[in-house]
This record gives C-alpha cells, sequence and structure tokens, in this order.
C-alpha cells in the first residue's frame, strides 16, 4: 500500500470523503462524503444493519442528536468525559496531552496516568508544541469535556448536549422499550447515527473526527439466567490481545476459536465472546482484511467510566509492507480502534433510574410466589406538608423510591433525598420506614447491557486502506481498491466500446438499465478510451465491468459481452440475456468470477 497521503489524495479526487465548507476556509473534525463515500458508508451501515439488527433478530431506533442536560448528569458524561489538554503558551494551539506523552515518550496508555504524572513527563522528556516548537515544560494540564453544549428553546432555554454516543438515545427510551419487547429478557436495540465530540485535535481525516457515525447496539441481559447462542459462532477464529499479554515483555497474540476463548477465560463474558465472533465474521464479509485485525482488551486505566470489561477491534492501518511483519508481533503496525465490545453491567440502567422518573427495571415472574421482606414507608404528611409545601409529595415519592433502592439509608436518624436538584432531610420517624413481609408474583431485576459499538467513519477508512492497490497493468501503473463486491460504492461499469456509433450506444445503455431494474448500481461511462474508462473504475473498487463493443450488437438477439474483474483483470464473454442473474450472483457473492469464467467464452488467453 501506498502512504496515507496517497489515500487521501484519491479519497478527495475520486470522491470519497473530503474537509467540508472549504469555501468558508473549512472547520477541523468535520468531514464530507462525496457520492463515492456516501455510497460505501450506506452499504457498510446497510451490511452491519442485515448482521447485527436483522440476523440477531433486534430491533432498531432512531432517536434525536440532541438531549437534556440531566441524561449526562446521569450518564455521567457531564463529570468523566473528559480527554487531557495543553495548551501552547507560543501560538496558542491545543492538543492532547496523552497524545504527546505516548508519541514522544513511548509510554502506552497515558490516558490512564493521573495528571500530575502527565505534566512532569512533558517537563521531563522537554516535550515541544507540534505545530510551532514552543517549549511545553510548566504548562498546565487541564480536563476537557468532549461534549458540545447547546441551548434549546429561545432565550435562556434549556441546557443541552449533542449526544457523545447514540447509547444514551436508546438507554433513556428504556421504559418504552421494554414494554415493546414485553418485559422479556433478552432483547437487543440497535442504532445508526451520528455521535459528537468536541476533540481536542482531530487528526488523519475521518478516523478522528467531531462528528461521526456509530452503529450500536445494547444487548440487555438477565445476568443471572440468559446466555447467548454461542454455538453459532463458537468456531470462529478470533487474534485475541488481552490485558496478561499486554503486560508482559514480548507478550503475544492468542489465537483461539470463540469456544476456546471462553472454555479457557481469556474472554469472560459469554456475551462479550459472543459479539467478537460475529464482528469477526462481519468483518470478514465486508473485506477487512484479516492479517491486519486484532481484538485488544482495555488496560484497566482505559476503560470507560461505565464498563467493567471491554474489547476493542484494532484494524492496523499503516504500509504496504505491514500485513507480513504485523502476522506474530502486537508491537508492529500501526493501529486504530474501530468498534469496542463492553460489558456495561448495569452502570446506566440504574443511574437513568435513579435519575430519572421512570423504572428502568423489568418485572421478572417467578415460577411459584415468594414470601420475601419488602421495604416501604409511611410518611407523616402532618410534619411533611407544612414543612415542604408543595414539594411534599414529590419528597414522599423519593422516600418510596430510596426504601426500595437502598433501605439501609433509613439505619441512620434522618435521610436525604433529591427532588429537583435539592436536597430534603427527612428524620427517619416522620418517613415512618418498616420492612413487611409480603408475597410477591415476581421482582424488579435490572437488567445488564453488553453493548458492541463500531465507529462507521473508521470501518470504512479500514476498508480503504486495506483495499488499496498499486500495481500495473498493460505496461501502465494502476492504482484501485480491492473492495468486497457487497459495500462497492458501484457494483458494475458499464461502457459503449466507442461512442460515435448510435448502435452500440444503444445496447450499452439499455444493459446498463437492465441491470440497474435489478438492483445494481451501475456507471453508465462512454468518455474516454476503453483502458482510461476501466482505471478510473478500478480506482473507484468497482468489481466488474461490461464493455458492449461490435460483436455484441452483430450478435442481434443472441449478443453477448466482455465482463471484466477488477482485481485480475481477467475477463469472460457472456451472453445479455441472464447478464442481470449473473452479475448479481457475483455481488452477492453467491459466486466468483472464476465459475463465470467456466460458464462463458474466456476472453483473451
Ligand atoms: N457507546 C460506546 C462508545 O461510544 P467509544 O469507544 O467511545 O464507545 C465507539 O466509541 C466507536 O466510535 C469507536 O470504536 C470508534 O470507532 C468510533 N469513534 C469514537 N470517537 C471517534 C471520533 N472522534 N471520530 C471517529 N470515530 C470515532
Amino acid at each position: 500500500m501506498s502512504d496515507t497521503d496517497d489515500l487521501a489524495e484519491l479519497a478527495k479526487r475520486r470522491g470519497f470523503y473530503f474537509g467540508s465548507a472549504g469555501a468558508y476556509g473549512g472547520v477541523a473534525g468535520f468531514y464530507s462524503f462525496g457520492p463515492q463515500g456516501a455510497a460505501l458508508k450506506r452499504n457498510v451501515e446497510d451490511a452491519w444493519r442485515e448482521t447485527f439488527t436483522t440476523r440477531l433478530g433486534n430491533h432498531e431506533i432512531a432517536g434525536p442528536t440532541v438531549m437534556p442536560e440531566p441524561v449526562f448528569e446521569a450518564s455521567g458524561h457531564l463529570d468523566g468525559f473528559d480527554d487531557m489538554l495543553v495548551d501552547c503558551p507560543g501560538c496558542g494551539e491545543s492538543h492532547r496531552a496523552d497524545h504527546l506523552v505516548e508519541d514522544a515518550t513511548g509510554v502506552e496508555d497515558a490516558e490512564a496516568i493521573p495528571i500530575p504524572e502527565v505534566e512532569e513527563l512533558i517537563a521531563d522528556s522537554e516535550l515541544v508544541c507540534p505545530s510551532c516548537g514552543t517549549s511545553l515544560a510548566g504548562q498546565p494540564v487541564e480536563e476537557f469535556n468532549l461534549m458540545f453544549e447547546t441551548t434549546i428553546g429561545p432565550g435562556d432555554g434549556q441546557s443541552g448536549y449533542l449526544r457523545p454516543e447514540t447509547a444514551q438515545a436508546i438507554f433513556v427510551e428504556f421504559p418504552r422499550l421494554k414494554q415493546y419487547a414485553r418485559n422479556q429478557l433478552p432483547f437487543g436495540i440497535t442504532q445508526i447515527g451520528p455521535a459528537y465530540r468536541n476533540e481536542i485535535s482531530p487528526r488523519r481525516g475521518i478516523v478522528r473526527t467531531r462528528e461521526f457515525t456509530q452503529a450500536e447496539l445494547e444487548q440487555f441481559v438477565d445476568p443471572t439466567d440468559d446466555d447467548p447462542p454461542l454455538a453459532d459462532v463458537a468456531d470462529v477464529e478470533l487474534r485475541l490481545y488481552p490485558t496478561t499479554e499486554q503486560e508482559t515483555v514480548s507478550g503475544e497474540y492468542l489465537v483461539r476459536t470463540v469456544r476456546e476463548a471462553v472454555a479457557e477465560g481469556v474472554v469472560e463474558s459469554t456475551w462479550v465472546a459472543y459479539f467478537l465472533g460475529t464482528a469477526q465474521r462481519w468483518y470478514d464479509r465486508i473485506g477487512v482484511d484479516g492479517r491486519r485485525l486484532r481484538f485488544r482488551q482495555h488496560l484497566p486505566g482505559e476503560r470507560a467510566h461505565y464498563a467493567s470489561d471491554c474489547w476493542d477491534a484494532e484494524s492496523e492501518i499503516g504500509g504496504e509492507a505491514a500485513p507480513d511483519r504485523l502476522s506474530d508481533d502486537p508491537t508492529a503496525g500501526e493501529w486504530i480502534e474501530i468498534a469496542g465490545f463492553s460489558d456495561r453491567g448495569a452502570y446506566d440502567l440504574s443511574k437513568h433510574d435513579e435519575y430519572g422518573d421512570s423504572e428502568f427495571t423489568v418485572f421478572r415472574q417467578y415460577d411459584e410466589p415468594r414470601e420475601v421482606d419488602r421495604a416501604t414507608v409511611d410518611p407523616d404528611m402532618s410534619v411533611l406538608g407544612p414543612k415542604y409545601g408543595g414539594d411534599a409529595a414529590d419528597v414522599a415519592d423519593a422516600l418510596q423510591e430510596l426504601a426500595r433502592r437502598d433501605p439501609d439509608a433509613f439505619d441512620d436518624g434522618s435521610v436525604t433525598v433529591t427532588v429537583d436538584g435539592e436536597p430534603y432531610e427527612v428524620a427517619s420517624e416522620v418517613a415512618n420506614f418498616a420492612v413487611e413481609t409480603v408475597t410477591e408474583a415476581g421482582e424488579h431485576l435490572m437488567p445488564h447491557v453488553i453493548e458492541p459499538s463500531f465507529g462507521v467513519d473508521r470501518t470504512v477508512y479500514t476498508l480503504l486502506a486495506h483495499g488499496y492497490r498499486e500495481d500495473e497493468v498493460d505496461g501502465e501503473p494502476r492504482t484501485s481498491l480491492a473492495l468486497a463486491a457487497e459495500v462497492a460504492p458501484t457494483a458494475v461499469g458499464v461502457f459503449p466500446l466507442v461512442s460515435n456509433d448510435d448502435d452500440l450506444v444503444a445496447l450499452a445503455e439499455s444493459v446498463a438499465a437492465e441491470l440497474r431494474a435489478a438492483g445494481l448500481d451501475v456507471a453508465y461511462d462512454e468518455s474516454g478510451n476503453i483502458g482510461r474508462r476501466y482505471r478510473r473504475q478500478d480506482e473507484v473498487g468497482t468489481p466488474l465491468c461490461v464493455t458492449v463493443d461490435h460483436e455484441s450488437v452483430e450478435g442481434g438477439r443472441e449478443a453477448t459481452v466482455t465482463v471484466r474483474d477488477r482485481d485480475t483483470t481477467a475477463q469472460v464473454r457472456l451472453s445479455v440475456d441472464g447478464l442481470d442473474d449473473d452479475l448479481t450472483a457475483v455481488v452477492a457473492g453467491e459466486r466468483s468470477f472464476a465459475s463465470l469464467r467456466e460458464a462463458g467464452v474466456v476472453v483473451g488467453e
């Protein structure tokens, strides 16, 4: 593969993606996908939807991208969604302090290091501003919250934030979603859509941006009861890089099937292992190079505030020489995170249960009714009423809720509950706390969440990096993209051999129309010589090209055309009659080009 600049240049020139609003000087971290890129991204999303929503029997929702502040107070993003920022005293440019330290010192996972130690590392390593060279020693490192804030409504309005992950738009709707699932665990909800992060230093094109697309699945499970259908992926082989190997000098990859990874405890959660296997299969299908893909477990200090365990899918996006060198050395190559697989436990739902007004639990019926102890309160309203006026009823409700959630809180002489952000202290004897024995038909259970979270833009970047080829055809240099037919922006290029023959053009146009009617994305092109037209399609990854020539026109009802394979440039003559079925089968991965060659008349050998 060529270097990153070649890929970025190709992406811009051929309409995959480019910095947005160029006419106004652009703004870092925002990209537009051109016609080729938008089609590639849409195909990746469709393939993801087919696997993670349809085949797994899940349901997709579409939530808003702006949500009010209390949602992010509950989710922990307001307090804990920070990166380390250091400003250059010379040019004023802001940098990610942890990235500067990692790049200059070889320290891994600097994000997990306390700020004073990062400041020390900056000073000791004599780090300078990458933009102007001014020393950064002595500069304060600060926590910078990555959420974009906005105001909802006119005037002072209500404070809101652009969602930093699509997940929260699923969690906040759980009280309704559980009803649609008829209170039956496990069930999965997916969402594909934009997320926003005010990244300190966006970099490498669409790899780190401020607006990007996530494809997320929130799998709600009963932690005591539910198991995934592990057998479906038990034999899928994974290249795993667990914490134990990362923390060992000359640590190695562990290549294990999903079954082995679970049996040996390399991946602790069976649900996480199940999704790693499903993801590996999906990556194979859409054309991620298996030699440049691995699953790396997060080190303890690296995990997000909500995760008890997390594995990242990482792809290697360095140079062409990388794949062989990479096979067994985890420290070689340039890796980016393209998806995360987290065990979020009960963190999110219990937080929203605590902060929101609805119940985020599901009701689980017992086989037989059971006698259980239940904590209750019977607040003395003759005390609460005069003391708290219009808020008294809400305080009573909050006491009831506290008794359900944390009965031990009533052990002391008084309890404090929060209503609309205000603390209210109530004497335990006024709350009238008691534990009574009742017969219950079931229990309210807080589901756990397992979350596969994919970055669509980084997946697109990976496909471009892994598909990029430079070779020679007929003595001429050629650039091509070996994209899987299922995700390639264009499935078939159709060309008349010459553009000044009406019969030939008419036949080519009708072939293109027939292929489009069969649901294939077709690019019709009659400009320039045929070699140039092949090169143009090769560069955007079109897997098949059809050329209509004089022999085609002379064939009448028995007309044949030449079909060319992008990667091998091999050709075959096929009948126009049935061409739509033949090419659809190849694009769907049901037939190989080699099998077309067996069925047709081979050209050029
Ligand atoms: N809900 C979990 C979550 O958001 P994450 O690891 O922060 O987890 C998931 O993000 C995926 O989103 C990442 O694996 C990555 O592919 C993508 N992503 C995160 N930040 C990004 C950014 N600034 N630009 C592009 N993609 C990003």
